[in-house]
């Protein structure tokens, strides 16, 4: 089957389980090989500042293992540019990252760091890497990130993810408007955060979405029933959403 929309597969909360004990497993670099094998398209990870999941030797291990696209999530910060630009990833997401938080609260303000966003989507095109924003679903971010030479953006699915009934439905519309508004801007359009079964579908079913970055849900699943088969389940919500609709947005 031909995939239009690319899964890349989080695995920084396998990271995190093994942080808990401060030993080896489990290990993230055998997610990754599972999560190739199930089906991912890339793999996705959050270098933090305080490093409470994935390790400066992580990265390491997985630039030298996995032979699909990594996608490094990092701050805007001098240590994560150095970092970025010694091991060229495939791509970088640029998130913003507060030390107290318990996972990325929302998307980056484009506008106010306007310079430093711009200095490091230039060096990290001239390295060859792929930059990513992470924005919440607003004109004026899609406006910036232009402005500041990113090729792509990922939206922000945590509101959708987290509203219920017809607050859901808004946050959908807002995700389908971005999308398509970034699309026509030229830039490539990716989401993520906070997706699971259930909210998978209606954000794979936007045309304009090209790749879905999901962690958290997968890695929880897994627990019940395995990463390989969370993954393929996930996968197939995913085509499915995309073939069976003509999801505008
Ligand atoms: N995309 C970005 C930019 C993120 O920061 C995260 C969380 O690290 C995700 C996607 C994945 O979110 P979740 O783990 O909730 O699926």
């Amino acid at each position: 089957m031909t995939r239009t929309i690319r899964l890349g597969v989080n695995i920084d909360h396998v990271a995190t389980l093994r942080n808990a004990r401060g030993g080896s497993h489990p290990d993230p670099l055998r997610a990754a090989r599972i999560a190739v094998a199930a089906g991912a398209d890339g793999i996705t990870t959050h270098l933090r500042e305080d490093r409470r999941h994935i390790s400066d030797d992580d990265i390491v291990r997985l630039m030298a293992e996995i032979a699909i696209p990594l996608n490094l999530e990092m701050a805007a910060t001098a240590e994560m540019t150095a970092i970025a630009l010694h091991h060229c990833p495939h791509a970088v997401c640029v998130v913003p990252e507060r030390r107290e938080e318990r996972t990325t609260e929302g998307g980056l303000d484009v506008t106010r760091q306007r310079t430093t966003l711009e200095r490091l989507t230039g060096r990290m095109q001239e390295a060859g890497i792929s930059v990513s924003l992470f924005i919440e679903p607003e004109l004026v971010q899609l406006e910036a990130a232009l402005m500041v030479g990113a090729p792509v953006v990922e939206l922000h699915t945590g509101a959708y993810c987290n509203a219920i009934g017809t607050s859901r439905e808004d946050e959908l519309a807002r995700l389908a408007t971005a999308a398509a508004q970034a699309v026509a801007m030229g830039l490539e359009c990716h989401a993520g955060h906070g997706l699971d079964y259930e909210t998978v579908g209606a954000v794979a079913a936007l045309s304009s979405i090209a790749e879905l970055n999901i962690g958290h849900f997968l890695v929880g699943e897994a627990i019940f029933c395995g990463l390989g088969d969370a993954i393929q389940r996930m996968r197939t919500l995913i085509d499915q959403a995309r073939t069976t609709t003509t999801g505008s947005g």
